[in-house]
């Protein structure tokens, strides 16, 4: 069957940070959307064999740090890699930041890092709605961000 959602690419693309104990992850998302003005709720869409989704759920927080074009290479290895086998901040070379109100890693590359604290997760067919409440934003600079508009055709805007 065709894949429906493709119908409303191009989509964002964000990397997703998470910390489970020591354990820092960053993964690639292009299914992250806002969900309600007040309180401020973001979801995230991500199946269960994602090694960040337990450490979503155990965590209780996650970062959305937007991508700029220049970020391409670390995003494509935090989309095909996973935090499983891989230390991606490591590999990747990104630069670790602290959240400033959670316990969690943010992308200091980021033109902008939305601290999120989970409020919920809602099963949705074969994925699962992290949804998280933004508790803090950094704003860094301005840039251009990455659409990803089929596999990896990528576009910036
Ligand atoms: C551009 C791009 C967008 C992606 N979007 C999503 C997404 O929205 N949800 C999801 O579950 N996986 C998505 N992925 C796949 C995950 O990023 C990928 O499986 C990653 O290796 C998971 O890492 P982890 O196992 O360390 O969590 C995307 C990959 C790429 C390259």
């Amino acid at each position: 069957m065709e894949k429906l959602y493709r119908l409303l690419y191009p989509m964002r693309i964000v990397l997703i940070t998470s910390r489970r104990g020591q354990e820092d992850n960053i993964m690639a998302a292009a299914w992250c959307f806002p969900l309600s003005r007040d309180p401020p709720l973001f979801g995230v869409s991500l199946t269960g064999s994602r090694h960040s989704y337990p450490m979503i759920k155990e965590g209780g927080c996650f970062g959305i740090n937007l991508v700029a074009p220049e970020m391409k290479e670390a995003a494509l290895l935090c989309g095909t890699r996973s935090g499983r086998d891989v230390d991606k901040f490591a590999e990747s070379g990104l630069a670790k930041e602290e959240g400033e109100k959670i316990d969690c890693a943010l992308v200091g590359e980021s033109p902008v890092s939305i601290e999120c604290r989970l409020a919920d997760v809602v099963k949705t067919g074969d994925h699962y709605l992290v949804v998280g409440e933004a508790v803090n934003v950094t704003k860094r600079r301005e840039a251009k961000g990455l659409y990803q508009k089929e596999g990896r055709d990528w576009v910036e805007v």
